[in-house]
């Protein structure tokens, strides 16, 4: 047999003057992600991990120039990369299109009709795709001249609090329930401007893997409740850890293990699921890494876990801030000011502080100031 037949004929795309060949049936979105850079759309609703996912929240259009090699007619409207394949000699724009770059400020001034600026008390402030969004495309003010939709907060289930006001409808919360829970019992009731995310009658979300819902967010509307107002995460040191976990998915995926602890100084604020540079979940093995409930909620010490090393940020994020891979020391310099002698007096910070000394992990909910207030003598 001819080995040539056999070979797949691959499609040549061209993205802001970059030429790639790509398989057939490749979206444009992920032939811009095999470029990586710029040149990737943003993607605030599609996720490569969730069948079915993108196509609803207009962030990632772009401008087809040329639609293929037989017919270099290009497309009239935008297109939605995250949904559109790419066809052979296909010319695509995204940074290089003026017509793009207007499309995006506009949908990011659309999806800031209702969406609180909220950043400064938001969990998801420093890792939201929003904020990101709103940075790079987003104007000063705003046209908006009516009522925002405003909801009240609800404890969906145990660990989970949604904050619908924050919500974009993106669905992916749903597409996570429906492919990796044993019942979804979510979902996004009515339609148009009365579209909202709810549970079915006051019904709690607590299977599983109900957890990863809060990963894939790309908001602050889903949020850990375990964490919630304990930390800014710039402040936290994001560290690689995994252990042996045997909790299953319905469909016989097994939960990776391997995630990130969000510490600061030994406690571990935080578990989350290894993100990479798009900030989907990673994948090992060709299988997307979701993390169990007990992983992610209930193993918030150290010693749960076998600790591989710093979390490499491989996004532009503000986490980075706190990076601390070739981290230098700073200089110790009592030795040298006392002469080689030791100090007579070294006060310890926690024997005059009792601020420092409560472990904020370890409380059921956010820190307030009762917390921090001194005990009756
Ligand atoms: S709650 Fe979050 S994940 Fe769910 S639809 Fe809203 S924005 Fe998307
Ligand atoms: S990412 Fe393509 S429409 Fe949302």
């Amino acid at each position: 047999m001819n080995c040539m037949a056999e070979e797949k004929k691959l499609f040549k795309v061209t993205i802001d003057n970059i030429t790639i060949d790509v398989e057939p049936g490749t979206t444009i979105l992920n032939a811009a992600r095999q470029i990586g850079g710029d040149v990737t759309p943003p993607a605030m609703c599609y996720y490569s991990k969730l069948q079915g996912s993108g196509g609803k929240c207009r962030t990632c259009l772009v401008e087809v120039a040329a639609g293929s090699a037989a017919d270099p007619r290009p497309m009239p409207k935008l297109v939605a990369s995250c949904r559109t394949s790419v066809i052979d000699g296909m010319v695509v724009k995204n940074i290089t299109s003026e017509r793009v770059l207007d499309a995006r400020a506009g949908v990011v001034e659309f999806l800031l009709l209702n969406h609180p600026l909220d950043c400064p008390i938001c969990d998801q402030a420093g890792e939201c795709h929003l904020q990101d969004l709103s940075y790079e495309h987003g104007k000063e003010g705003t046209r908006y001249e009516f009522k925002r939709r405003t909801f009240e907060k609800e404890d969906i289930g145990p660990y989970i609090q949604l904050h619908m006001t924050r919500c974009i409808l993106c669905y992916r919360c749903t597409y996570v329930a429906d492919q990796l829970t044993n019942n979804r019992v979510h979902g996004i009731l009515d339609r148009g401007d009365h579209a909202e995310i709810s549970t079915y009658i006051s019904k709690a979300i607590d299977n599983d893997f109900s957890g990863n819902m809060i990963d894939v967010c790309p908001v602050g509307a889903l949020t850990d409740k375990t964490f919630r107002f304990k930390n800014r995460v710039w402040f936290t040191k994001p560290v690689d850890a995994h252990r042996d976990c045997d909790t299953r998915l319905p469909d016989g995926q097994e939960c990776c293990g391997k995630v990130t602890l969000w510490q600061r100084g030994d406690e571990v604020l935080r578990v989350t699921a290894r993100k990479d540079q798009w900030g989907e979940v990673q994948s090992y093995e060709g299988k997307p890494g979701w993390i169990c409930n007990t992983c992610r909620f209930d193993k918030k010490h150290v010693n749960d876990w076998v600790i591989e090393g710093p979390t490499k940020i491989s996004r532009h994020s503000v986490i980075s801030q706190g990076h601390y891979v070739g981290l230098q020391k700073p200089k110790e310099t009592m030795p040298e000011v006392m002469g080689g002698r030791a100090p007579k007096l070294l006060m310890d910070i926690h024997d005059i502080s009792e601020v420092n000394s409560v472990d904020i992990s370890a409380l059921p909910g956010p820190a307030t100031s009762k917390t921090f207030e001194k005990k009756e003598q």
